[in-house]
């Protein structure tokens, strides 16, 4: 809606680090299976399939907004989408996540990665975000997996535990995988510019496996490919904020959040609000970190790290949010919770 003017809210003063009336809130996963009336619309069907249709991701895109009442939209999407697209054979399969029936192994595999023309090949993501912005009173956050993380996928096939399979790729073929990154560096400076283009508000970039890079490996792989992809979209659109998020990244949040050139730091629950306040809130605006786990159990023990989070936080910048995603249960819990509470039951608080 153009009546409203969302350089003015909450969520885009916090991440140009200027004063809010409240602390802005969304949560990672906030569309998805935690929520009934995604489970109604979705059924049983590919997200792939969902995603492709710009009236499905659109209204998935705003359902949260309208049950929480949250400071910022995500656009409804999948970080695999993109390479899905060019034809590298990545699918999504429910319980699992990104499978690739035949991984990237070999330069014959970087010659089916053809260069990602977003108008061509993810027509339907920007189309899905003219139709949230159309709705939306609220910024939305288009977004893109690092190239780190939508890597280790392309590599092993499935998703791991320990990423093993990209690890020894980047080992035994450093020139190879140092191509791959090179292009998906590319192809997600290409899709995000599109994002803005079509009307995203707010960039993110996911790096979900930023964690399992140490030393040096961490600097090429995570940070570095991460400050090529802000650089030049500073250069094309200097007024849209970005979050990064290298997930689990220890002490490195702190050199990501001063060399990245990001305006805001995601930060996982694995550093404490006290840590976040010392050590990385000084270089701009952060966002985080309560546990998923929280939202599961509920309760007193909810309220309580919550309060304790936008407290250590209150000096500075910050948006709150999880340290990772809502778990697909956490609704059905805390209205479970809810209802007994509503009957008189003790169950904790909330
Ligand atoms: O609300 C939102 O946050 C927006 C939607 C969103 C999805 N995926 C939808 C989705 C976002 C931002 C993502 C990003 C994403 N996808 C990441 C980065 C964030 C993170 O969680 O670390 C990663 C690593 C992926 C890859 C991926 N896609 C995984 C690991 C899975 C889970 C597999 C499973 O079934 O448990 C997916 C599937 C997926 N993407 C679902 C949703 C809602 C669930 C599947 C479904 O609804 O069918």
């Amino acid at each position: 809606m153009d009546s409203i003017n969302l350089k003015d809210s909450a969520f885009l003063r916090a991440c140009r680090c200027e004063p809010v009336e409240w602390t802005p809130v969304w949560f990672m996963r906030q569309a998805g299976r935690s929520l009934p009336e995604y489970r109604a619309l979705r059924k049983e069907g590919s997200i792939l399939d969902a995603i492709k249709k710009p009236d499905v991701s659109t209204e998935i895109t705003l359902q949260p907004i309208r049950r929480y009442g949250v400071d910022a939209a995500i656009l409804f999407s999948d970080i695999v989408v993109p390479v899905h697209a060019v034809g590298c054979g990545v699918e999504i399969e429910p319980g699992i996540g990104p499978v690739a029936a035949d991984p990237f192994r070999s330069s014959d595999d970087l010659k089916r990665l053809r260069s990602l023309n977003p108008e061509v090949d993810t027509p339907y993501v920007l189309e899905t975000i003219k139709g949230c912005i159309q709705e939306l009173q609220v910024p939305l956050i288009g977004f893109a997996g690092a190239p780190w993380t939508v890597a280790t996928y392309m590599v092993a096939g499935r998703g791991t535990t320990d990423q093993a399979p990209a690890h020894s790729l980047k080992n035994e073929n450093p020139e190879l995988f140092d191509n791959l990154i090179n292009l998906l560096v590319e192809g997600t400076i290409e899709y995000l510019s599109h994002q803005i283009n079509a009307g995203a508000e707010v960039i993110k970039i996911f790096d979900s496996w930023a964690g399992s890079l140490k030393g040096n490996d961490f600097d090429k792989y995570a940070l570095e490919p991460c400050k090529k992809i802000i650089s030049a979209l500073k250069s094309k659109y200097p007024q849209t904020p970005i979050i990064a998020f290298p997930r689990q990244a220890g002490d490195r949040y702190i050199d990501f959040a001063k060399q990245t050139g990001a305006d805001c730091l995601a930060l996982d629950d694995s550093v404490s609000a006290d840590w976040i306040a010392q050590n990385v809130q000084a270089d701009g605006c952060v966002q985080g970190n309560l546990a998923s786990s929280h939202m599961v159990s509920g309760g007193k023990e909810l309220i309580k790290e919550t309060k304790k989070i936008v407290k250590a936080l209150s000096n500075g910048p910050h948006i709150f949010n999880l340290g990772h995603g809502i778990t697909p249960v956490s609704y059905t819990h805390l209205r479970a919770h809810e209802t007994r509470e509503d009957r008189g039951v003790r169950g904790g608080g909330g």
